[in-house]
């Protein structure tokens, strides 16, 4: 398989899970890693793109040579995106970002005084969804983590957010999504037309990615 050259790509990469706060002790999370976007960073990064790495919190070390921003919300994580969208060649979104945050967020701890406390949640901005509305040379690539009816989420969040490509993870499986080394995946496309790979480390899945995404950028010209 050709290993198609990124030197004067810069490509902006979103990994790991972000975090809504409920009070300064507290937020609403998810189980995102940031494994499966690091591996897409490192590996730009070793084709020759210039590498931007937006990252909601993990426990993995920031890679070497690539401009790391480190953000925690979804708000947070659509400002640096936003912030940086323009001047970039290829966007790929494997964060998990909440689709609701809290709409209060408490000044002082939540004392422990009823038997039971209802949280009340307002949505979040769709960050791809903005990118997609806001695309101009982009190659842009989002994800989508299902639990159910894969391919049809995955293909109508293609169509909705104006996507090139959309990595499709059935995150039921065993030894695929969050947390796992590996990961397995459908690689869909514009036309429709669906790759199916198997289970494999979240590195090959990358490197795989990448080699997509140099075909579309030779595509596009
Ligand atoms: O981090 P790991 O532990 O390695 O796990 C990898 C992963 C399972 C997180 C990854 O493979 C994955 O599927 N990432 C996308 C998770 C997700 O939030 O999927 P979604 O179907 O809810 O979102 C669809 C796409 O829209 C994603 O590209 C997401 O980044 C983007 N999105 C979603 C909501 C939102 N408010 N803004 C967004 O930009």
């Amino acid at each position: 398989r050709s290993r198609g050259v990124l030197a004067g790509k810069r490509i902006l990469v979103t990994a790991g899970g972000t975090r809504e706060p409920l009070d300064p002790v507290r937020y609403l999370g998810n189980r995102s890693s940031g494994k499966m976007g690091y591996a897409i960073a490192e590996a730009a990064a070793r084709r020759g793109a210039e590498v931007i790495l937006v990252s909601g919190p993990t426990a993995l070390t920031p890679p070497l040579g690539i401009f790391v921003k480190k953000v925690e919300t979804a708000e947070e994580m659509r400002q640096a995106v936003l912030t940086e969208y323009a001047a970039c060649d290829v966007v790929i979104k494997a964060a998990a970002v909440a689709d609701y945050r809290p709409r209060e967020v408490a000044e002082h701890k939540i004392k422990k005084t009823g038997e039971s406390l209802t949280l009340v949640l307002e949505k979040n901005p769709d960050i791809l969804r903005e990118l997609g509305a806001l695309k101009r040379h982009q190659i842009l690539v989002g994800f989508a983590a299902e639990t159910q009816d894969l391919l049809s989420n995955a293909k109508e969040k293609l169509a909705q957010k104006n996507l090139d490509m959309i990595v499709a993870n059935d995150v039921t499986l065993p030894g695929a999504g969050f947390n796992a080394d590996t990961n397995i995946v459908k690689l869909i496309y514009r036309d429709g037309s669906v790759e199916e790979l198997e289970r494999m480390p979240k590195t090959r899945v990358a490197e795989i990615i990448l080699d997509r995404v140099c075909d579309l950028l030779t595509k596009k010209g």
